[in-house]
């Protein structure tokens, strides 16, 4: 799949098997869910632009980079997105944060937007959407439809575990958007959980339900 990224790092991948665990208690789940975010920033991030700037160490004047533009903005599609965010900061501590909420409508099943606050000043920003679970689909699509309308300078879509169905939504309205995930799971049921899963990432980040 072009423009999906599954992150196999070994730790990403040990740390997503324990959040998977059903009797993974709310507190090792939260705990897990901001490690695998800082490593999945680090990833995420590679290619982040540089520019050059003068600096002057103890001993001397030299050319260094800095990440160049901005400040990056971290998006959290309310409200499992925010499990995100922590652990993200720790790597770019200076990301300017957006949320957005979305739920859907009974009758149309379509995303009805009832929350929406961004940073200034985003057409000079890049931006990471971050939501734990892609699964149809919908809500992800219609978050980054949203920012689109800001004129980004670019935008990337984190989670942590993507069914099929929600990367082909994804590509098929938004083929420019790169997809970082650490897994591709099998299917959705027919309630729109992802099998095999880990459940209902809200209520396990929250300690709902
Ligand atoms: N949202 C979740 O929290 N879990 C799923 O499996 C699908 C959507």
């Amino acid at each position: 799949m072009s423009n999906v990224h599954v992150i196999a790092h070994p730790l990403v991948q040990h740390k997503l098997t324990l959040m998977r665990k059903k009797d993974a208690s709310t507190n090792s789940f939260r705990r897990l869910l901001g490690e695998l975010s800082t490593l999945m920033a680090y990833e995420v991030t590679r290619d982040m632009p540089l520019q050059d700037v003068q600096i002057e160490t103890p001993l001397e004047t030299m050319t260094a980079k800095v990440i160049d533009g901005k400040k990056l903005v971290l998006v959290s599609i309310l409200r499992a997105g925010n499990g995100f965010l922590d652990g993200m900061l720790n790597v770019v501590p200076g990301a300017r944060i957006g949320h957005i909420g979305l739920y859907r409508d009974p009758a149309t099943l379509q995303p009805v937007e009832y929350y929406f606050k961004m940073p200034s000043e985003m057409a000079e920003r890049d931006v990471i959407v971050v939501d734990p679970m892609l699964a149809t689909g919908n809500s992800a699509a219609a978050a980054v439809e949203r920012i689109k309308r800001l004129q980004p300078r670019s935008i990337k879509f984190v989670c942590l575990l993507a069914a099929p169905e929600g990367v082909a939504t994804m590509q098929k309205a938004h083929p420019d958007v790169p997809i970082f995930t650490a897994a591709i799971d099998r299917e959705l049921n027919e309630h729109g959980y992802i099998l095999p899963g880990l459940g209902d990432a809200g209520d396990r980040i929250f300690g709902t339900k």
